[in-house]
């Protein structure tokens, strides 16, 4: 059987990045972007510090702060009716995951006039999706979502009444400029959930069904810096520039392992995002440890493998004993950074299951878990973290 990769599009990468936002515009010839963001970002001060950037090369901005946490066709519609207004010819994308898929999803919106449900990963949408697509730059201010490498947008749709994976190789962005001073002033609570989302990736990655060692080896490495950076990052803040610049790293990493797949994880906290409002990085990190004992029965060498990544000595353990290993480690670094450890703690009630286990059914994410789902899997790990 053929398989297809294609990775990353260009990087550019360190502390002060952002400096040279300027001439990457100009080499792709942006002289009228949208500016896509969040108020948070705006609020930050980050938003002033690229519109600032792209002026002094000579660039026209308009701007659209208003993309929303789980970001909606709404906010899709409001963008485009700006880029149009404004006459753009380029898309900036600043933020963390929300603005950056809102971004991807208004570029595609640019030439593409089919409704947005029509490019669901979920019923092969991205056959319909084309190569002329105006220039992105994605920026991001978390280590989490790793959006600025990704090819998909997850919006939430009125008609699939759920987040829809958008997806295709011609959404990833032309160009990520990953500053890592960008992140230095996450709250303690946003590096973490983020942060967790950027270890989850590399896991469901590296765990994922289908042939790819390309994304297997990032995978293994993306776990190794962010299991040992992500206590870091979170427990100094803003003073360990490391700790921030080898996260971004490992978020970039989970982004472009995810190549390959994610799993069961990813299906279940979808849902906990578009109907109990809990942060994607915060639901993944409640649900991992359970999907991981799920999968350990059928994957224990390959959580053999995630534990040696994590600096977990498994010299004379079995996969079984290395696999519950590993899973111990992760549920040990979550408590670490503060990470609730059930459900019922963000506030979710076991009347609402049975709604987000039709739900996960329906996210492609679960196609690529190593153990199949079904609803009663899926039920079972929702109660068994609650
Ligand atoms: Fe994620």
């Amino acid at each position: 059987m053929l398989s297809y990769f294609s990775f990353p599009t260009r990087i550019v990468f360190g502390p002060g990045a952002i400096g040279a936002l300027g001439g990457v515009v100009q080499e792709f010839t942006i002289r009228r972007p949208l500016v896509v963001t969040d108020r948070g970002v705006a609020q930050a001060g980050l938003l002033d510090r690229v519109v600032a950037g792209l002026e002094a090369s000579g660039a026209v901005c308009a701007v659209f702060d208003g993309v929303d946490p789980n970001p909606t066709e709404e906010n899709v519609a409001a963008g485009i009716s700006r880029y149009r207004e404004h006459g753009c010819d380029g898309i900036v994308a600043v933020g963390g995951g929300s603005p950056l898929d809102a971004g991807k999803a208004i570029r595609l919106k640019t030439t593409h006039d089919r409704p947005l449900a029509e490019y669901d990963d979920f019923k092969d949408g991205a056959r319909w999706v084309r190569p002329d697509l105006p220039p992105m730059i994605a920026i991001p201010t978390t280590a989490g979502t790793g959006s600025e490498v990704g090819r998909s947008a997850v919006i939430v749709l009125k008609e699939t009444d759920r987040k829809t994976v958008i997806f295709s190789p011609y959404l990833m962005p032309t160009v990520a400029v990953c500053d890592p001073e960008l992140t230095r002033r996450l709250p303690k609570g946003l590096t973490a959930a983020t942060g967790a989302d950027a270890l989850t990736h590399n896991i469901e990655a590296y765990l994922a069904t289908g042939y790819h060692p390309l994304c297997d080896g990032i995978a293994l490495h993306g776990t190794a810096l962010a299991s040992r950076y992500l206590p870091r990052a979170v427990a100094s803040g803003e003073d360990d520039l490391e700790a921030r610049t080898q996260m971004m790293m490992a978020a970039i990493m989970g982004a472009t392992a995810f190549q390959k797949g994610l799993g069961a994880t990813h299906s279940l906290a979808h849902p906990l995002s578009s109907v109990a409002g809990l942060h994607h990085g915060l639901a993944n990190a409640i649900l991992l440890p359970h999907v991981l004992r799920f999968n350990a029965e059928v994957a224990a060498d390959r959580l053999r493998d995630l534990a040696a990544a994590m600096a977990i000595d498994v010299s004379g353990r079995s996969p079984q004993e290395a696999a519950a290993d590993a899973i111990h480690a992760i549920q040990s670094l979550f408590r670490g950074i503060g990470i609730p450890v059930r459900l019922s703690e963000a506030g979710v009630t076991a009347a609402i299951i049975p709604a987000l286990v039709a739900k996960a059914m329906q996210d492609g994410c679960h196609l690529s878990n190593p153990r199949p789902c079904s609803a009663k899997d899926f039920q079972s790990l929702y109660e068994a973290a609650l």
